[in-house]
């Protein structure tokens, strides 16, 4: 059975999408794309300037665009904004055309991974975060769970995480 020709990872943030993508790509030899930094490179500003300035949908309308450009690449180890399930054509594309395995921490793993960061527009208050972080979980479960292939990071290296995505694409069962 040929696996699809993309891996893609999902999940929300600070689940380790970037950190296993990157190396995963470098394993396979596939070209590592980071849906953000694409955006803000292309957009020539932040996710957190196209937050404020442009507003959530209109970043949501880019990352949908996304979605449909990198459809029609191959080999390609694909990490994803952490909200990319919210709209259900963006799994259903990538499931045709990818292995979609969706990262998965729990919030107290979450929000240590996460201390200093200030770049992510939906978790801006500090003092919150932890429950920002629950809170936003819960109303994505259902998505995340819609994916069949899922790790919890919580307590994995990133090396194990890697080994495991990459044992699951060598055996490709749909
Ligand atoms: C978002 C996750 C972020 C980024 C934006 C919105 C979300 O990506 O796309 O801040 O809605 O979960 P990461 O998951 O890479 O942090």
């Amino acid at each position: 059975m040929q696996p699809p020709p993309n891996i893609v990872l999902t999940g929300f943030m600070g689940t380790g999408k970037t950190s296993v993508g990157a190396p995963l790509a470098r394993l396979l030899d596939f070209t590592f794309v980071d849906m953000d930094r694409l955006i803000e490179t292309r957009e020539q500003r932040s996710v957190r300037r196209i937050f404020d300035e442009a507003g959530e949908p209109a970043f949501r309308m880019l990352e949908r665009r996304l979605v449909v450009e990198l459809s029609h690449n191959t080999r390609q180890v694909i990490a994803t904004g952490g909200g990319v399930v919210l709209n259900p054509d963006n799994l259903q594309d990538f499931m045709r055309v990818a292995m979609v395995v969706c990262l998965w921490s729990r919030p107290e793993v979450i929000v240590q991974r996460l201390t200093t960061d200030t770049t992510r527009p939906l978790l801006d208050r500090p003092a919150d975060k932890l429950e920002s972080i629950r809170s936003l979980l819960e109303a994505r479960r259902a998505c995340y769970e819609s994916v069949p292939r899922r790790i919890d990071t919580s307590d994995l290296t990133t090396n194990h995480v890697v080994r495991q995505i990459e044992s699951w694409y060598r055996t490709f069962q749909p």
